[in-house]
């Protein structure tokens, strides 16, 4: 009789790197859920922009989680759904919530330039081309954070400050949809 062939096992990719891979598509599937609960406290607590930023940011977020998942699946490799736990849904004011998007950030772009570092090395080309849409993202929205916790100096938080500062967060969030739309066309 023949044997039944597993086509699962028939993946260019190496097992170690759908190891790191899932690994990623954790982090990205948590960063979706850690926005979640940020735009959920700032939408309770008034502020409408951040919320609507935070909440759009979390689709992006899962739509990066998803874009791995079908990498992966397509060279032949088994994408995992990632766990999620110990989500963060309490904040003490509206700059924290911006300076831990901020340090997420950083910490997501490390995780990228680490993978990318270590295809380059295992020579898997396929997967280092896969990853520079990452680098570029990563650095937009490390630059993104930036931006908003400026408005927290520039403004200051004081009378009106924190109303100020959500409104120019939905200008900024406005300009950046609306360039996204402009490059998609
Ligand atoms: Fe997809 Fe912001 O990490």
């Amino acid at each position: 009789m023949a044997k039944t062939v597993d086509m699962r096992l028939k993946t260019s990719l190496l097992e170690d790197t759908v190891k790191k891979l899932n690994k990623q598509i954790q982090m990205e599937g948590v960063s979706s859920f850690y926005y979640l609960g940020m735009a959920s406290w700032a939408e309770i607590h008034g502020y409408k922009h951040a919320a609507q930023f935070l909440f759009d940011h979390a689709a992006e977020e899962n739509l990066h989680m998803m874009k791995i998942m079908k990498y992966v699946n397509d060279a032949g490799g088994h994408a995992h759904a990632p766990e999620i736990k110990n989500i963060r849904n309490e904040f003490a004011s509206l700059r924290e919530v911006f300076e831990t998007i901020l340090e997420h950030e950083v910490a997501v772009s490390k995780a990228i330039n680490n993978l990318v570092d270590y295809c380059f090395t295992a020579k898997d080309f396929g997967t280092f081309q896969f990853l520079q849409w990452f680098v570029g993202e990563q650095r937009e929205e490390e630059a993104v954070s930036r931006q908003m916790l400026d408005f927290f100096d520039l403004i200051g938080e004081e009378g009106q400050g924190l109303y100020l500062i959500d409104l120019e967060i939905g200008k900024f969030a406005a300009q950046i949809n609306a360039a996204a739309q402009t490059e998609a066309k």
